[in-house]
């Protein structure tokens, strides 16, 4: 099965049958988790907003173990994970989109492994590639599928890294000319350690991003918490589309 992790702004699948939800108890959470089953072109999927229903839950909170521990008891196979993220690269301004094929990871603190306690022997896991390369392509495919479709001209960085910070506050412009240092081309705070349990539990993981500002420093006045949230509210409706149409591909 299927799974969309939903990220700011997406806390709802519009025109998705919801089948109703599965509560999921969790070695790693006093809470079950909530997932919704969704019905669309004959298949179920799951969705899981990571911030919570009404979106009360910080990057930094996000109980990442549980939320995949969850998706994966319920037989997920493969998750597309929707974040909204900040441009560094000039390709990457806000309204348009990239497809991350790197990670670089700056938070600290975070609940970041399942191999941890009880163990039989140390577990370690290949993540020289992050993000599965068959969900990337397919993501590809369906977003060209709704820019041209629907005449969007919306422009997909189709590679690139994403450089996960720790929040809930957004980086200073000396941070970020650190990051693009680094090679970062995005930035979010909700990548990680999402991407690598993923990949724990061998689940296919990728990641569509939705630009919703320039980065700190990369523009040119200071961020305004608006501006980033017209952007969530004009591209979640062009997520779903491409959400949908990847469903109707596979
Ligand atoms: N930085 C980190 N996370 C973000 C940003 C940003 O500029 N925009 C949206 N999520």
């Amino acid at each position: 099965m299927l799974a969309i992790i939903g990220g700011t702004g997406l806390s709802q699948m519009e025109g998705l049958k919801s089948a109703g939800f599965k509560r999921i108890a969790t070695p790693y959470s006093e809470k079950r988790i909530s997932i919704e089953l969704c019905q669309y072109a004959g298949q179920t999927i799951a969705f899981l907003p990571r911030h919570g229903k009404g979106h009360t839950i910080p990057p930094h909170k996000i109980n990442y173990r549980a939320n995949i521990w969850a998706l994966s008891t319920i037989g997920v196979k493969r998750i597309v994970a929707i974040n909204a993220v900040g441009g560094i690269h000039k390709e990457t301004g806000p309204g348009n989109f990239a497809l991350p094929d790197q990670i670089i990871d700056y938070t600290h603190s975070r609940a970041a492994t399942f191999f941890e306690d009880d163990l039989e022997f140390v577990t370690h896991i290949d993540f020289t590639e992050p993000f599965s390369s068959t969900l990337r392509a397919e993501l590809r495919i369906a977003f060209q599928t709704v820019n041209e479709g629907l005449g969007l001209n919306k422009r997909l960085f189709a590679k690139g890294v994403y450089g996960c910070t720790q929040g809930p506050r957004l980086e200073t412009a000396a941070e970020v000319k650190r990051l693009k240092n680094d090679g970062c081309d995005i930035v979010g705070m909700t990548g990680m350690p999402e991407a690598a349990l993923a990949r724990e539990l061998k689940l296919e993981y990728g990641m569509l991003a939705l630009s919703v500002n320039w980065a700190a420093g990369i523009g040119e006045s200071e961020i305004l918490i608006s501006e980033i949230e017209s952007h969530v509210k004009a591209g979640m409706g062009i997520v779903t589309d491409v959400v949908k149409t990847l469903i109707e591909r596979s």
